[in-house]
This record gives structure tokens, sequence and C-alpha cells, in this order.
């Protein structure tokens, strides 16, 4: 698939099925994904994979932090959404002298944006998902994020499900969005 292709075509996928790629076909993908722009190459990211009987773990967590009973049980299904979640962990350098955490940030999500088009090119779905619980304390020991990392949510990634697409892309003009400076407006 063409980069353009792959770009105008990507969508998030809601619906998700199995199977999901295995490690090893995984791994590959989030090689090549880690080629992504990364000002002083800190790689300021890593990710843990959450499969199988692990996603309940996960849901079980994410039940523990919400706010009622109710929306414990819609939390505690959420993981099983996709057979597989790619926890996505922002490990970054505050003290770093060249490099602010807002570079870091941008580096990591063009890691995440690369694997996602990875993803959608080898006919996989996937679907960046966040939420307040992101920074639950019981989500965070569950995901294994440390003192100085932020969750920055999961990747849900599967084989995209039957049913209706995203809505049409809305009629966006890039125009709006861009000027030359001394040109007339
Ligand atoms: C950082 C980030 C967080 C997101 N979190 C959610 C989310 O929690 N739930 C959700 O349904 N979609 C989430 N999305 C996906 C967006 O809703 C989606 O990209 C947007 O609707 C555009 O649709 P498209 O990706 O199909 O073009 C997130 C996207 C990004 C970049």
């Amino acid at each position: 698939m063409d980069v353009l292709e792959a770009v105008l075509t990507r969508r998030s996928a809601t619906r998700l099925v199995p199977p999901a790629p295995d490690d090893a076909a995984l791994l590959e993908l989030i090689q090549a994904a880690s080629a992504a722009p990364d000002h002083g190459l800190l790689r300021p990211w890593r990710l843990v994979l959450v499969r199988d009987a692990q996603r309940e773990l996960l849901g079980a967590a994410l039940a523990e932090a919400a706010t009622d009973a109710a929306a414990a049980e819609r939390a505690r299904a959420k993981p099983l959404r996709a057979p597989l979640l790619v926890s996505i962990v922002f490990c970054p350098r505050p003290d770093h002298p060249k490099v602010p955490v807002w570079e870091q940030l941008a580096a990591t999500v063009s890691v995440v944006q690369n694997l996602h088009l990875l993803l959608h090119s080898r006919g996989w779905g996937a679907i960046w998902r966040t939420g307040r619980a992101v920074d639950a304390p019981a989500v965070r020991h569950c995901v294994g994020v440390g003192a100085g990392e932020q969750l920055l949510g999961w990747l849900y990634v599967g084989t995209p499900g039957s049913g209706p697409g995203g809505a049409p892309r809305s009629g966006f003009d890039a125009r709006t969005k861009v000027r030359t400076l001394g040109a007339a407006a």
C-alpha cells in the first residue's frame, strides 16, 4: 500500500475481532514504527502488550477505578473489545538538556501513528483509546507504569469486524489552516 493511500484509508476501527498479529508480526511493525522522528533519539516510550486473560486483569483494574457500580461493569468489559491491547507508556526524561518533554511526547505519538498506519497497511484494524482511568493507581499498577511514566492509553488491535465503517470524513479544507507569511490574505 502506498503511503498516501494508507494515510487516507486508515480509520479507527471500533469493531475488532480475533485474530490479532502475533508477537513476531507485531514486533516487526513496532521495529519499523520506531523509525519515527525522535529528537536526540531518546525513545521515550515503551509498550506493554495485553492479550488473552490479561485483558480481564486490566478490566478488573479499570473497574476498580470506576466511580459507581454500573460504570465499573462497563469498564470491566472494555479490554475485551479487541484481542490485543498495546499499552502506550510515555517515559520522558524531564531534565534533558536539549529535548523538552513536549518534544519527547511528539516523538512518542509519531511512533504510535506510524504503528497504526503500518498495522492498517497489513490489513489489521486498530484504535487508540484513552480515558481518565489511565491515571488511576489500580490501572497504572496493573500495566506496570512506573514513577515518572505516563500511560497514554492503548492501541486496541485486531481484525476489523464487519459492519459499517467510520462516518465519512468531513469536508475539511486544509487551506483554512495554512498561510504563507508575507502573502496577501
Ligand atoms: C490520543 C488519542 C486518544 C483517543 N482516544 C479515544 C478514545 O478514548 N475513544 C475513542 O473512541 N476514540 C479515541 N481516539 C480515536 C479518535 O476518536 C479518532 O481518531 C477520531 O474520531 C478520528 O477517526 P479516525 O481515526 O477514523 O480518522 C483517540 C485518538 C487519539 C489520537
